[in-house]
């Protein structure tokens, strides 16, 4: 019986070229390069220019995620953006993407709002479309423009975020339905809607009729982040019934450093092979997972037949993991 996988044949990433550090902050708001670094990890991050915005990042993470595939956007089937941030609140991100790229009219795309939990929500999407035969090839995204809707003032959150944009091509491919196949091997996805108010931002076009800025109750968020990313990893390793020790690579979300060595040590995982990226990014929500692979892929860290596990946490609460051979 043949079983089709979903593999990822093309990995792309683009941050913008405006990079802002913690000393630059340090003029902004009251904090300093030595607070900042030993409660998150984070040293600098990027800002997009006053004349780019989440389309443009999109844009250029997926054409080089194209070209690194080898497939022109007039194969690709669907593609989804996952982001909190779109350039306008209708239509979607997706389509204004799509049709720049050269994606054919009458393709499906579209955006998905799970906040940091974007990139593994649209994957799950994208591998359940591809599995039905109802596309080929898909392009996800995990876009964000975080520094449009950060609140500059305050430094609380000011100090966390940061812009850019990772994107995966994915492609149906015939496998044996066993471990051994090349491609997403399974995924799990989850919400609690209790919390709500517990990482948001502070208005919307419904409630307050602007986007407001965002917000979180730190402590909680960091509370819940580690058990449910940890247990994401387990969820996903049980599911297709392998040890944890037979994972080369964990691609985490990338919030902030301490949750990272969180999770890695309730998992008892070896922290090597942990990627890490939030030094030099922060935390850049839906895209901080693609632009880690896309990174580890690049740089030759990541290498085909890998087994690869992400795993992420977000406002909702939302939460999930992937696991794939590379
Ligand atoms: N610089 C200097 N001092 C600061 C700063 C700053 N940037 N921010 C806060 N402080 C101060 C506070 O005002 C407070 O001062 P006080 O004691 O005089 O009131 C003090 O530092 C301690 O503040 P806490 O909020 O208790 O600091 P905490 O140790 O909890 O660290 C942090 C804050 C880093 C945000 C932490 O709660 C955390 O890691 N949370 C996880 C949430 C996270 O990373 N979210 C990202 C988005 S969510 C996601 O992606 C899953």
């Amino acid at each position: 019986m043949t079983y089709i996988r979903s593999q990822i044949v093309g990995c792309g990433h683009y941050l913008p070229s405006k990079i802002l550090t913690n000393d630059d902050l340090s003029k902004i708001v009251e904090t300093s390069d030595e607070w900042i670094s030993e409660r998150t990890g984070i040293k600098s991050r990027h800002i997009v220019a006053e004349d780019e915005s989440t389309s443009d990042l999109c844009f250029h993470a997926a054409e080089n995620a194209l070209k690194n595939a080898g497939i022109s956007a007039s194969e690709v089937d669907v593609l989804i953006v996952a982001t909190i941030t779109p350039d306008n609140l209708t239509p979607s991100t997706a389509t204004k993407v799509a049709s720049r790229l050269g994606v054919q009219a009458g393709k499906p795309a579209f955006d998905i709002s799970a906040a940091c939990s974007g990139f593994v929500y649209a994957m799950t999407l994208a591998d359940n479309m591809i599995r039905l035969g109802q596309a080929k090839n898909a392009i996800i995204v995990g876009a964000e423009s975080l520094s449009r809707i950060t609140d500059w003032t305050d430094r609380n959150t000011c100090v966390l975020f940061g812009d850019g944009a990772g994107a995966v091509v994915l492609q149906a491919q015939e496998g044996k339905g066993t471990i051994e196949d090349r491609g997403i091997l399974t995924t799990k996805i989850y919400s609690d809607g209790a919390y709500y108010d517990s990482l948001k931002t502070t208005g919307g076009p419904s409630t307050t009729k602007s986007t407001g800025f965002l917000w979180m109750n730190g402590k909680e968020v960091f509370k819940f982040a580690i058990p449910a990313m940890a247990s994401s990893i387990e969820a996903v390793v049980e599911e297709v019934k392998i040890g944890l020790e037979e994972i080369d690579w964990i691609i985490p979300h990338q919030a902030n450093i301490r949750i990272i060595d969180g999770v890695a040590k309730k998992l008892d995982v070896d922290s090597e092979k942990v990627i890490v990226t939030v030094a030099n990014q922060g935390n850049t929500s839906a895209a901080t997972i693609p632009l880690a692979l896309s990174e580890s892929v690049a740089s030759g860290k990541i290498k085909k037949g890998d087994l690869v596990v992400l795993t992420a946490m977000g406002a909702g609460f939302t939460w999930g993991g992937a696991l794939i051979r590379f």
